[in-house]
């Protein structure tokens, strides 16, 4: 069986440290969509980690960590990255494997990125310039490069074709940049990845469910980030949803099991878009600084704003997410009021569900508003020795969205968990 952990916001909702600490629960703990554009934090030993390429689950010694086939691989990261947790102790080589069919990020699919973002001029996505989009639209055009193609003879012209094709999008862009020291960076890291175990994502996996092995599948980016459910044209370009994790690891859809959604207790994004509860006044900004809200891939900061439960309850739906896990909820400590968004005021009229382009209307989000506890919770352990008032806030999430809160997050130490 197949369980889930998934971002229903807009990214950086804590999975790293939720699939980090659930992992002692697993035997396989595997990415299925996404590429380098995430950064996922986890503490070890009281120590900071941020992957973007490694499954979280990389710090338990005897668990099997897999990139999906879903995954878009950008080598030159995942070598860096191999020898910080290396040096943090972590034997790779040993339990990190790669699906042959995972699609590569090439140096041109960062180029094009870069200057697809640039024609924009102000209605940029505010991509993280990784080279996504582009390495996806190689995947669906049918012309990109695939892991299991390293073994090929050919791969070297096959990358010189591609590379062709590249320069004449980038000649039309005008992007003039000198790319030869990412091509040197990559092949370089090409090497290094000719000696990983790449193997067939969907019978390794599926053999590893019917022998009764449990497998978490971990999300990158959120539900209001998904390709086709997301905020468009202001979204990443996978199926972050759970339905991504059937074809980004080949499973499925009956061996999937529990749907974890996590969500802050309030919300941000990162990059433009829309985005109805933002608050761009004083509140934002303690938000902003009391829950370091600076993107772990980027550094930008985070727009910040009350908890969304029109938007939560559509990643409900779209996910059918059987357990909510509340992130951050430390962060609210201070404030004495807080606001949850139950509406959209729409054109005067009051909707419950998330419209089709965003972006295009105008949206007042309708508040109900709650007392804060105004209580330092970083040290609780039980659901009992929480604030009477966080409680009540609790309470009617749960009743809003049909689903329950079953955890809540206190603290980024990897321990800080409450069950509900
Ligand atoms: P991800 O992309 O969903 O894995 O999230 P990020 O790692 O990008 O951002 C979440 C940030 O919040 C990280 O810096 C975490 O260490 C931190 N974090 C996670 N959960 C909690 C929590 O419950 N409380 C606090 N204070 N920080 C948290
Ligand atoms: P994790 O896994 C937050 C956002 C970017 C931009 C849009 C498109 O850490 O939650 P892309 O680089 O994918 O073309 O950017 O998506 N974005 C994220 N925001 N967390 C992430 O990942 C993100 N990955 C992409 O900021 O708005
Ligand atoms: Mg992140």
């Amino acid at each position: 069986m197949v369980d889930v952990i998934l971002g229903m916001q807009w990214g950086d909702e804590g999975k790293g440290k939720i699939v980090d600490y659930f992992a002692k629960n697993y035997d396989v703990i595997a990415r299925f969509q996404g590429g380098p554009n995430a950064g996922h934090t986890l503490y070890v030993d009281g120590k900071k980690i941020v992957l973007h390429q490694i499954p979280s689950g990389i710090f338990h010694e005897s668990k099997t960590n897999l990139i999906g086939n879903g995954v878009v691989l950008d080598a030159v990261t995942l070598k860096r990255e191999c020898g910080n947790v290396a040096a943090m102790g972590v034997d790779y080589k040993k339990n990190l494997y790669i699906s042959e069919r995972t699609h590569l990020i090439l140096p041109t699919h960062r180029a094009i990125d870069k200057a697809s973002e640039i024609s924009k001029g102000n209605e940029k996505i505010g991509s993280t310039l990784k080279g996504i989009g582009p390495a996806y639209m190689d995947k669906t055009g049918r012309n990109g490069l695939r892991v299991g193609n390293l073994l090929d003879k050919s791969f070297t012209t096959e990358y010189i074709k591609l590379r062709l094709k590249h320069q004449k999008l980038l000649d039309s862009f005008n992007f003039q940049e000198d790319i030869s020291a990412w091509e040197e960076e990559f092949f370089d890291a090409i090497e290094f990845l000719r000696e990983f175990k790449i193997v067939n994502g969907e019978y390794f996996i599926n053999e590893k469910i019917q022998k009764g092995q449990r497998v978490l599948a971990e999300g990158a980016q959120g539900s209001m980030l998904d390709v086709d459910f997301g905020t468009f044209p202001f979204v990443t370009s996978s199926n972050t949803i759970s339905a991504g994790v059937c074809t980004g690891l080949g499973v499925a859809p009956q061996k999937i099991r529990e749907v974890f959604g996590v969500s802050k207790a309030y919300c941000t994004r990162v990059g433009s878009g829309p985005f109805p509860t933002e608050l761009n006044d004083e509140t934002g900004e303690l938000i902003r600084k009391t829950g370091n809200e600076f993107g772990s891939t980027t550094g930008r900061p985070r727009r910040c704003g009350w908890i969304d439960l029109v938007a939560l309850q559509f990643a409900c739906m779209i996910n059918g997410v059987t357990q909510i896990i509340m992130t951050k909820a430390d962060i609210l400590d201070n404030l004495s009021e807080l606001n949850v968004c139950n509406g959209y005021k729409i054109n005067g009229e009051e909707k419950n569900f998330v419209p089709f382009q965003m972006n295009k209307v105008a949206i007042e989000p309708v508040y109900k508003t709650f007392h804060g506890w105004m209580k330092d919770i970083s040290s609780i352990t039980d659901f009992d020795g929480l604030p009477k008032e966080m409680k009540t806030y609790i309470e009617y999430l749960n009743s809003y969205l049909g689903v329950p809160v079953k955890y809540i997050s206190n603290g980024p130490g990897r321990d800080q968990l409450v069950l509900a």
